[in-house]
């Protein structure tokens, strides 16, 4: 658990987080967990060794001291600790009551494990295309897409850019369904100037270790303000018991470990200024690429970003990744296939031309390097790289 910068890398080659590119001098990763890690490695050694000392290992005081300081920090009344962001999704769907026949709308353009919670139960996810501007879910085309199997509605706070939450809970007010907010990348993201997680009846995030607060592993989080909810995602992430060896319903070992309890209690410390150095470093991107022909990550009036990616676009985007790369600069793809085209949701029937505005930004999207620790050095050597690109 503890960890050389060095077995980072390595851990990371083996994982996909696969963005660094080590070999010029001065290269830019795409994400540098080490220089991260650099900085709290104090505070994570002692947490690690407070967590092995007391043999906390599953569940145990850490993670009942982040699910505390992680609900107070999201303004939700519970938090409850996974061992994954596709668990707590997973969870959700079931303290709703999804199950097989039902739908739940969601986005086509997003990482895979929303759309996993759904199949999970047996569910069928429907997609609606998102917006051009902020690539997430548009609200106007949600009304249509409803049906009498409906029974919720799951957008995503995709690359740390607020949905607008309003315009979206007003369709879901409406036809009484509840709201699930997949906010895996959008911890401390405000829309309207509040913190996202608790405009739904439930809230998912993830803490894999690249996200803006990461574990040292894997790990997740389901928030709410219903004490139902709290009470039995508790039973479901602990083989649906509340009492050992007596099991109330069939449940799951999704438990949190300690060790990500404690190790998520350090970084959570650091997750408001590191947000504010993420913000710095989009704005600089803002004004340094403003004259370039890419399309540029804007936030909307509602929103303050919790930039968990800054993605850029052009019909170009292959091009121009071969040459940041050729250039030591590590970029990376969020998502190149939208999931109504992936091969596991061929059962759907979906066929391309279907979702023409998440297909284009799937066919568009560049996502460039974005971390607090990136100098204004680095991102002006990234800017550099696309101004020469386009002036070949
Ligand atoms: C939008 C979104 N939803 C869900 C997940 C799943 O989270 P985890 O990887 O912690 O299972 C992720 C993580 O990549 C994500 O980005």
């Amino acid at each position: 658990m503890v960890v050389t910068a060095y077995a980072y890398l390595r851990l990371f080659k083996t994982s996909r987080l696969v963005y660094f590119s080590r070999n010029m001098a001065d290269s830019i990763p795409y994400l540098d967990l080490p220089a991260q890690l650099r900085g709290i490695r104090k505070d994570l050694d002692a947490a690690i060794a407070r967590t092995i000392d007391q043999c906390s290992f599953c569940l145990g005081p850490d993670v009942a001291q982040f699910e505390k300081d992680f609900a107070k920090f999201t303004g939700a009344e519970h938090c409850v600790g996974f061992n994954s962001g596709t668990s707590a999704l997973h969870v959700a769907m079931l303290l709703l009551g999804v199950g097989p026949g039902d739908e739940v709308i969601t986005t086509p353009f997003t990482f895979v494990a929303t759309s996993w919670a759904i199949s999970y139960v047996g569910a069928k996810p429907v997609y609606v295309d998102i917006d051009d501007a902020t690539f997430n879910l548009d609200p106007k085309l949600i009304e249509r897409a409803i049906t009498p199997r409906t029974k919720a509605v799951m957008p995503v706070h995709l690359y740390g850019h607020p949905f607008d939450v309003d315009a979206i809970l007003a369709v879901c007010r409406k036809h009484k369904l509840p709201l699930v907010e997949d906010a895996a990348q959008a911890h401390g993201a405000k829309y309207k100037g509040k913190i996202v997680g608790t405009s739904g009846e439930i809230s998912c995030f993830s803490f894999y270790p690249g996200k803006n607060l990461g574990a040292c592993g894997e790990g997740g989080a389901l928030v709410t303000n219903h004490a139902a909810f709290d009470k039995r995602a508790r039973s479901l992430r602990e083989h649906g018991s509340t009492v050992r060896y007596y099991h109330d319903e069939v449940g799951y070992n999704y438990r949190m470990e300690g060790l990500q309890g404690a190790t998520l209690g350090v970084k959570l410390k650091h997750l408001a200024k590191w947000t504010r150095e993420r913000q710095r470093v989009a704005h600089r991107y803002h004004e340094l690429l403003a004259d370039t022909p890419l399309q540029l990550p804007r936030e909307a009036d509602y929103a303050q970003g919790a930039w968990h990616l800054y993605v850029v676009r052009h019909p170009r985007r292959d091009d121009l990744k071969k040459h940041l790369e050729a250039n030591g600069i590590g970029c990376a793809l969020h998502y190149p296939l939208p999931l109504h085209l992936q091969k596991c949701y061929a059962n759907l029937g979906h066929q391309p031309g279907d979702f023409p505005v998440a297909e284009k930004a799937a066919r568009e999207c560049l996502s460039l390097p974005i971390y607090p620790e990136l100098t204004d050095r680095q991102i002006q050597r990234v800017a550099e790289a696309i101004q020469n690109f386009f002036r070949k």
